[in-house]
């Protein structure tokens, strides 16, 4: 039946899903859609249960989704949703049911709207969560969808999930974003946060709000939020300006001097910078160790902690300190001995 065929002919699904007159009779029905279902799928427990108009229940949908004779979602009662009804999401599901479900007709699927649109059905209950999200890069240049990150029906809401069972909940973050962002996800899981297990992607990025951080690294309040106790030291000024080596006065926002990210996120490369992957490891990148790239012929050499960051000791731009070349094998060396200088913990 080329006329159904979903993937590419929605708007015909659609249409005739609202043509259709909604049943106003469902005793009448009733045996006729019993009968389509014994007759598809000779499965028990797709008893229509009259409700509102067209609805049909979670019991009725079960009947079927659970893994016989239709997708197993039965790890649905797990999840944050279980109170929720299917067809909150779904739409009235008694014209999917009468035709037995076959080929999935005539249900709505949220992940075959328009990308605009698929956020919507989430709006019903997560209204500010949407609207933070429709403000993120992920929404504006149509990158990802809530359902790339989540699975409702499942029990921690997160989509990774299905391709089987995660260690923990912080990794199950990072394999979230994984797929899209495989640098910065093997880069991260190497890094002392991993290790340690103090922080995931979503400590530092909120995936629903438009700039897509939790705080602004500029002004270092990122790191911050958690650096700047006294338990891990940087809770002063005095701290920073000690662990910097005291030549990086502290004013991360204006002059870009001691701010965290500059030496502990350097870009991994130097040309078109402001596209290019960020350290995730956190650990700084020594100069010695350009020099070492150099040495086996790499060019143009990544940026290390001290040179090669735009902004930083850049000879393109005015006042932002003594200009090194990282390309440049003696400036390395020079600024190898002053790295060695810094990053003592206060
Ligand atoms: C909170 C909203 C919501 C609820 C409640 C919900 N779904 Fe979904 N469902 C979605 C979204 C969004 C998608 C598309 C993205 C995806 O596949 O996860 C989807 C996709 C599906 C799919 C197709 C994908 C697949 O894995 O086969 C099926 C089948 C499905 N849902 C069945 C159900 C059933 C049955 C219930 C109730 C037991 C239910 N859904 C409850 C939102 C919901
Ligand atoms: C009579 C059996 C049956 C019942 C009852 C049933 N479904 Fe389905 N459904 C299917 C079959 C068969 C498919 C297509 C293959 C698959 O996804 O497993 C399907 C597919 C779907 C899809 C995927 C559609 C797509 O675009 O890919 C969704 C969503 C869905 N069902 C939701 C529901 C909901 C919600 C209910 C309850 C209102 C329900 N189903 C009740 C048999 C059923
Ligand atoms: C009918 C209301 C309703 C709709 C519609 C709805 N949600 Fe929820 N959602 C809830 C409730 C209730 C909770 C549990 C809140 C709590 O425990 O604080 C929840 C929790 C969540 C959580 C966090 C907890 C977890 O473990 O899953 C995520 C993620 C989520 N929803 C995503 C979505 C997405 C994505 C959509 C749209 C596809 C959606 N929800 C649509 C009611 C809804
Ligand atoms: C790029 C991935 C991504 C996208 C897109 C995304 N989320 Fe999330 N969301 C997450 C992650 C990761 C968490 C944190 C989960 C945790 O802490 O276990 C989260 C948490 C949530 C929570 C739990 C409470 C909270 O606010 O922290 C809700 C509700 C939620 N998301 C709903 C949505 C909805 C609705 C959309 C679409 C409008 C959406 N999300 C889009 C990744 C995403
Ligand atoms: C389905 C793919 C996909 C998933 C999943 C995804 N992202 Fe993205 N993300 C993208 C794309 C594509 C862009 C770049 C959009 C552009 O530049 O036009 C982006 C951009 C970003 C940016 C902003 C980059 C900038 O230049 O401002 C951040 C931060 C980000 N993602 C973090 C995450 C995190 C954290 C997760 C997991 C919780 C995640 N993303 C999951 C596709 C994805
Ligand atoms: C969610 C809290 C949190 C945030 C946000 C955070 N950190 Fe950490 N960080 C920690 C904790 C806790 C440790 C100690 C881990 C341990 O015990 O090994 C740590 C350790 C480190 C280490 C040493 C381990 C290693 O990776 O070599 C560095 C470097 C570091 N953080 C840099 C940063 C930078 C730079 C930022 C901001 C971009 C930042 N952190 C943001 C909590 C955080
Ligand atoms: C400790 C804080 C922190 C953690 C944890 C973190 N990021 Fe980032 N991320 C940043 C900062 C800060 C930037 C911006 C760097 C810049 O532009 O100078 C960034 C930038 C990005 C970007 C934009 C491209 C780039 O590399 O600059 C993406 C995508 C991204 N992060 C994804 C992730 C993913 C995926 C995870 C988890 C696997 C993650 N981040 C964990 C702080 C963090
Ligand atoms: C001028 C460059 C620079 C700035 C700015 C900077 N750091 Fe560092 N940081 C270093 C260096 C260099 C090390 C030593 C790395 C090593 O031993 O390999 C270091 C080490 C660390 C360590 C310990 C790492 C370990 O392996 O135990 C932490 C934690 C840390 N920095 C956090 C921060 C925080 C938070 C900020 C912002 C307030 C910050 N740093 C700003 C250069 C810098």
């Amino acid at each position: 039946m080329p006329l159904f065929a979903r993937e590419t002919d929605r708007g015909s699904v659609v249409g005739m899903r609202r043509l259709r007159v909604r049943p106003v009779l469902p005793a009448i029905i009733a045996p006729l859609l019993l009968l389509t279902v014994a007759g598809s799928s000779g499965i028990e427990g797709c008893a229509y249960s009259p409700g509102r108009v067209g609805y049909v229940g979670n019991a009725t949908c079960m009947g079927c989704h659970d893994g016989r004779s239709a997708s197993d979602m039965r790890r649905f009662r797990d999840s944050a949703h279980a109170g929720v009804s299917c067809e909150t999401c779904h739409g009235p599901g008694y014209d999917h049911v009468r035709v037995g479900g076959r080929g999935g007709l005539l249900i709505d699927n949220p992940a075959r709207e328009p990308f605009a649109q698929q956020a919507e059905v989430c709006t019903q209950c997560h209204q500010d969560t949407v609207r933070g999200y429709e403000r993120t890069l992920h929404a504006t240049a149509q990158a990802a969808s809530c359902h790339d990150c989540h699975d409702v029906h499942r029990e921690g809401g997160l989509s990774k999930a299905k391709q089987g069972p995660v260690a923990n909940r912080l990794e199950a973050i990072a394999e979230t974003c994984s797929d899209c962002h495989g640098v910065q996800t093997a880069q991260f899981l190497e890094s002392g946060h991993a290790q340690a297990g103090v922080a995931t992607c979503v400590s530092c990025h909120d995936m629903h709000r438009e700039e897509m951080f939790t705080a602004d690294p500029v002004d270092n309040s990122l790191c911050l939020q958690c650096h700047g106790s006294r338990f891990l030291g940087f809770h002063t000024e005095a701290n920073i300006d000690f662990h910097t080596g005291d030549f990086h006065p502290v004013d991360p926002a204006q002059s870009g001097a001691s701010r965290c990210t500059s030496c502990h996120m350097p870009p991994l490369e130097q040309e078109g910078q402001p596209d290019v992957p960020h350290d995730h490891t956190m650990a700084p990148f020594p100069p010695a160790a350009t020099n070492e790239l150099l040495g086996e012929g790499v060019f143009p050499v990544p940026p290390n902690s001290c040179a090669g960051i735009a902004g930083c000791h850049d000879p393109a731009v005015p006042g932002s300190g003594p200009p090194f070349d990282v390309n440049n094998p003696m400036d390395n060396t020079f600024l190898q001995e002053l790295y060695e200088t810094i990053g003592e913990l206060p």
